[in-house]
């Protein structure tokens, strides 16, 4: 068998027209939604992630800001920030990219956001929401993997759901996400035991667990949904050779950049195995920035009511 590939770059950008559309009306409207970015520390990778949802607002019509702050800043300081940003008209929605340096209380500062700003949907209101399956803000990521099994016809109604990863951020809203829609859900974490025989009795397999190609062949039913959404990186020509069959296209990716992205899937072992499968990169991540453009659209559009 050889998967289809699920094209999270082309549904991301059918949804991201979507939302330049309703940006177009509110600008209309006199509102242009607005998101605000916090950026706490150095991380290389937080910043090229935030530098990505500023040019994505950039290019659908919504005003952003990007705030750079020390490694040192202390939690009083980043609270006192976000109230003065849970105050500003022209800003409806606030994201604190996580992980936020070690000092620092995350939860302080996600308590802190105002809850109808707070378009990442970690905040306990809407995580309270989503668990209740009332309205609010649904985490990007998972509102991403979701639009992708709808944009490819891929029902969850009935079927076995397993969930490597229980994290805030993805495997625990997924597991609500899909148990929602009716999927029977398993969610796997660092104790389950027998890992792969959890994984293989999955219709629907979600890799959220941030561990290099850890999904090999044994872990997938043929015929399966294996959605990736692992980022990774890998460096060196050996593992290229076990990943990728020695790709020269990702050879010559190390080449230019240091390292080439790989998610929590084996790629050339899933690619034989599975029925549709997510490339790393360009299937989920796109859709996570879409989701947050659309989340911040809503936040303005709901504030405007
Ligand atoms: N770090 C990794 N993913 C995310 C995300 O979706 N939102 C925020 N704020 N931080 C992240």
């Amino acid at each position: 068998m050889v998967a289809q590939m699920l094209d999270g770059a082309l549904v991301a950008s059918k949804l991201n027209a979507e939302t330049a559309e309703r940006c177009r009306a509110l600008i209309a409207r006199g509102v242009r939604p607005g998101l605000a970015a916090v950026l706490a520390g150095d991380n290389p990778a937080s910043r090229s992630y935030v530098a990505s949802k500023a040019k994505t607002c950039a290019r659908l019509g919504l005003h952003s800001e990007i705030i750079e702050l020390p490694a040192e800043t202390t939690t009083a300081e980043l609270v006192a920030l976000v109230a003065t940003l849970n105050a500003r008209a022209d800003i409806h929605g606030i994201l604190v990219q996580m992980p936020l340096p070690a000092p620092i209380d995350a939860q302080a500062i996600i308590r802190a956001i105002d809850p109808e700003k707070d378009v990442d949907g970690f905040h306990p209101v809407n995580v309270g929401r989503l668990a209740l399956k009332q309205d609010g803000f649904v985490p990007c990521t998972p509102a991403g993997v979701m639009a992708l099994l709808d944009h490819y016809d891929l029902p969850a109604r009935g079927r076995r759901a397993v969930v490597l990863g229980r994290s805030a951020i993805v495997g625990l809203p997924l597991s609500l996400l899909l148990l929602h829609r009716d999927a029977t859900v398993t969610v796997c974490h660092s104790r389950t035991p027998d890992l792969a025989a959890a994984a293989r009795s999955a219709d629907i397999l979600i890799a959220a667990i941030g561990r290099t190609a850890l999904v090999t062949e044994d872990f997938i039913q043929p015929g399966a949904v294996v959605i990736d959404v692992g980022i990774n990186r890998v460096t060196t020509g050996e593992e290229v050779e076990a990943c990728f069959g020695g790709d020269p296209a990702r050879l010559a990716d190390i080449e230019k950049k240091g390292y080439t992205l790989i998610g929590d899937v084996h790629p050339r072992q899933a690619a034989e195995r599975a029925g549709y499968l997510t490339p790393v990169p360009g299937g989920v991540g796109p859709l996570t920035i879409a989701m947050l453009m659309r989340n911040t659209t809503l936040a303005a559009e709901r504030a405007c009511r």
